[in-house]
């Protein structure tokens, strides 16, 4: 496959296969809940958003060396290149690491040298996107932006991810202000578990370039309309919207509604270690869900490509 996709939502920590968390753990001394990968397999069934979450944060507390950031990003990159993506603007959650006594430039750092190093090899450009994690308290997203900042890594941009509802985009107006005033790209995760107003917020108040997931915006018209309009892209992850019960399955997925809408829509995978693959997976699924044929795929693609922050020009104007 020609390396013409885009990856835009993707967690590197959602990219930790089980093999890897035995090897890390191994690595690391550090002890784990199950006694080996089929124990472990036996909880990826996941009821909503935050058992998923539950899990995941658990798995990453075998990551504690920047040598384990730099193998995580490897594998994924590889992987990756096998997919067809071309170019990666990867999230991280240094939160998540540094409530466990890791440091931001020590994810960053591993993150850095393997887009460097790995990426050139196997042909796949790349950023990185540091996310708030919305369900720790605001002066912790705020510490976070300014350990990004001085960490002299280059980084591409600010996000919100982790728990949706109860923790809208507004209560982090002012650590988005100061991410744009340092020159950073805005993204936000919204309309995933929350309704439509998470995704007028992520936009009117933080300045949100891209939406991801967004889906549940199409239950207002005057906000289908805006990002119809404005050709505002949404990050798509049918496989995790599946896994995670946002839609009951793949055959009930609002995408084919989007791309008819005229919505800037792109194909990602979110966490695939967690939600059964990768984006040629996620791809799949959707063909033979839908029978798309290969102009669809060429529009996805190319809405990838646009919606990327690759030009260095913002998403929308
Ligand atoms: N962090 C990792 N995956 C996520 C998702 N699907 N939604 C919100 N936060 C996340
Ligand atoms: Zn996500």
């Amino acid at each position: 496959m020609a390396s013409d996709w885009c990856e835009l939502h993707v967690h590197i920590e959602g990219t930790l296969e089980p093999a890897m968390i035995f090897d890390r753990a191994r690595a690391n001394g550090i002890e784990l809940a199950d006694p080996d990968e089929a124990s472990l397999a036996l909880r990826y069934e996941f009821r909503d958003l935050q058992s998923f979450l539950d899990l995941y944060y658990e798995n990453m507390r075998v990551l504690r060396t920047e040598a384990d950031f730099y193998e995580l990003t490897a594998a994924y990159l590889r992987r990756a290149a096998t997919a067809g993506v071309g170019h990666v603007e990867l999230f991280v959650d240094p939160q998540a690491h540094s409530a466990r006594g890791v440091p931001a430039g020590t994810v960053l750092r591993g993150v850095h040298r393997a887009l460097d190093t790995v990426g050139a090899e196997a042909g796949v450009t790349g950023g990185i996107i540091a996310c708030v994690v919305r369900d720790q308290p605001v002066a912790s997203a705020d510490a976070m932006l300014d350990d990004v900042l001085g960490s002299g890594v280059p980084i591409l941009g600010l996000g919100l991810d982790s728990a949706e509802v109860g923790y809208p985009p507004s209560l982090f107006a002012r650590t988005f202000e100061r991410a744009r005033d340092a020159g950073l790209h805005v993204v936000a995760h919204a309309g995933e578990e929350g309704g439509p107003d998470y995704v007028w917020e992520a936009l009117d108040v933080l300045g949100a370039e891209r939406i991801d997931h967004g889906i549940r915006s199409l239950e207002d018209p005057a906000l289908v309309r805006r990002l119809g309009s404005e050709q505002i892209p949404l990050t798509v992850c049918p496989l995790s919207n599946v896994r995670l019960r946002a839609v009951p399955s793949i055959e009930e997925h609002p995408l084919p509604k989007m791309l008819d809408l005229g919505l800037k829509v792109t194909i990602n995978s979110d966490d695939p270690a967690y939600f059964g693959g990768y984006l040629d997976d996620n791809l799949e699924a959707l063909r033979d869900a839908f029978g798309f044929d290969p102009d669809v795929f060429r529009t996805l693609a190319a809405n990838s490509v646009a919606a990327s922050f690759i030009s260095g020009a913002p998403a929308r104007a």
